[in-house]
């Protein structure tokens, strides 16, 4: 089993700092290997501050593809809490990413759907092989849910789990109603880019911030991995880097913690 290296950075300012370094160093392999980069984007307040730090950079990202992890289904085209939207103004914007390269999980077709839409389906499996066809993603950023989901993989997600629609649960709608007027309008259902759709990138880079996350990362870092913690499959991954902030760090056994010099 290979152990994440996992860092305690500052702040989340720090941390995205980090990130940013990270998908700079990526982008100069791509450019090395004669490729273009493959992105594997977060949405959620976790990676804003990766998304700052990125754009103050002002990298050419203009031939990068860029994936989104996951969707609601059945929120109006352009609601302005659907992931693509959220995407859209927080890095896709900023970035200047070029928005004819970057695709969210259903694609259009979750928006206005209900959850047994066989188009879904269908847009599930385009959304796979439209990653394998870009060569897959180079460097994939990830928050955490504080039941231990990463994208809508919910608790009971299987490791090997592809792209599809699940359900969510009371917890993370509960979580997400503070982006809603109220918990009714947070969608039921989702399309995610399963366990095993996100364990094929290359490099995972997991954040968590804040007290709230605690349990969460103990959880998926703490113990072996299993079903039960979606994010602990990311100890199974070759090359992971997790970055906490002290506070997300705080339940984790102190051995496990590699020192942030080790890291800079
Ligand atoms: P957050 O969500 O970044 O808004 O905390 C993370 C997640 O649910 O995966």
């Amino acid at each position: 089993m290979t152990t994440p290296r996992i860092v305690v950075a500052h702040s989340a300012e720090d941390a995205g700092e980090q990130v940013a370094d990270i998908v700079e160093a990526a982008l100069e392999t791509a450019r090395h290997g004669r490729r273009d980069p493959v992105l594997g984007l977060a949405t959620g307040s976790t990676p804003l501050a990766a998304y700052r730090a990125l754009a103050l950079r002002r990298l050419d990202l203009s031939r990068a593809w860029a994936f989104a992890l996951d969707e609601y289904v059945g929120l109006e085209a352009h609601h302005p809490e659907s992931y693509g939207e959220v995407l859209r103004r927080e890095a896709v914007e900023p970035l200047a990413l070029d928005p004819a390269r970057v695709s969210v999980p259903g694609g259009s077709s979750n928006l206005s759907a209900s959850c047994d839409d066989v188009a879904l389906d269908a847009a599930c499996a385009a959304f796979e092989t439209a990653l394998e066809a870009v060569g897959g993603v180079d460097v994939q950023l990830l928050g955490i849910g504080s039941n231990g989901h990463i994208a809508f993989n919910e608790p009971g997600s299987s490791f090997d789990s592809l792209t599809r629609v699940t359900q969510l649960t009371e917890q993370t709608r509960l979580d997400n109603s503070r982006f809603f007027g109220s918990l009714d309008e947070v969608p039921t259902h989702a399309v995610t880019q399963g366990l095993g759709t996100v364990f094929r990138a290359r490099r995972i880079v997991l954040m968590a911030f804040g007290e709230h996350k605690a349990r969460a990362v103990a959880a998926a870092l703490g113990g072996a991995p299993t079903q039960d913690v979606p994010a602990s499959v990311v100890q199974l991954h070759p090359d992971t880097v997790v970055l906490l902030d002290e506070a997300a760090a705080s339940l984790l056994p102190s051995r496990s913690l590699s020192p942030s010099e080790a890291w800079a």
